[in-house]
């Protein structure tokens, strides 16, 4: 067997439980529902990508370039010399104003994306994106067609998702964990009895790869993400 070669999540842990890192060329959704970290992740993702030297795009429908480079700030990361610089390109997408923004992923986007020579991108989130369309089967569509795209171009691809809330391992459009080479959940454990908040993590699926299967926690500290991949918790 051919061994993949992998890259770097920018998150120690998390490489470990990956055996490196995410294959190169695969698209891998981070899930979780709201403040889990899941932008803390693809920017990490990102700023990996940056001091390597490599070309990003990160697409967000969330915040602005100006928000995105201030949370990548709090925890240390500087992008903003990557921006400046024209090796990042932050690109906002308006969730609000459906038409548009569709015309925008269909007709610009795929050759944006072909002619910046990205070696990473993230879409933050994939969720927002497929809210602009009004069924399942465009959703799928869409899903497919942007991925298939991202990877064409031999990009790594991350996009994060929102949970549903009866179920914190599926995603809200179900789709999206069938549909992607890989699929990380962060989640929120509470302790009734001792009164805490836990995070924990698991992949949940990495094709082509013998990975970690545990559940492991993590914080979110001043300097972003730590996987404590040597603690088991159950
Ligand atoms: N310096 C810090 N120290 C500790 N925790 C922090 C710090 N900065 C942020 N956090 C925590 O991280 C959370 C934000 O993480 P992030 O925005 O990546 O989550 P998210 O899953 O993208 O959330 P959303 O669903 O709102 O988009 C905050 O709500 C806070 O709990
Ligand atoms: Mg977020």
């Amino acid at each position: 067997m051919i061994s993949m070669e992998r890259v770097s999540t920018g998150i120690n842990g998390l490489d470990e439980m990956l055996g490196g890192g995410v294959p190169r060329n695969h698209c891998v959704a981070v899930i979780g529902s709201f403040g889990t970290g899941k932008t803390t992740m693809g920017l990490h993702f990102m700023n990996e990508g940056m001091r390597n030297g490599e070309r990003g795009i990160f697409i967000t429908l969330e915040e602005d370039e100006d928000a995105i480079v201030a949370d990548a700030e709090s925890y240390g990361m500087g992008l903003r010399e990557y921006v400046d610089s024209g090796k990042l390109v932050i690109l906002k997408l308006e969730p609000t104003d459906a038409r548009n923004t569709i015309r925008r992923v269909q007709s610009e986007l795929p050759r944006f994306i072909e002619e910046f020579g990205a070696q990473r991108i993230v879409i933050d989130s994939i969720s927002l994106l497929n809210m602009l369309y009004d069924n399942d089967a465009e959703k799928r569509t869409n899903l497919f067609n942007l991925s298939q795209l991202i990877k064409q171009t031999g990009a790594t691809c991350m996009m994060t998702a929102e949970v549903r809330d009866d179920n914190p391992h599926a995603s809200r459009d179900g789709l999206i964990v069938y549909t992607m080479d890989g699929v990380v959940s962060l989640r929120y454990d509470e302790d009734r009895e001792r009164g805490e908040v836990g995070l924990s993590l698991r992949i949940v699926k990495m094709r082509r790869v013998k990975h970690d299967r545990r559940i492991k926690p993590y914080s979110i500290t001043d300097a972003g993400i730590k996987v404590h991949a040597g603690a088991d918790i159950y």
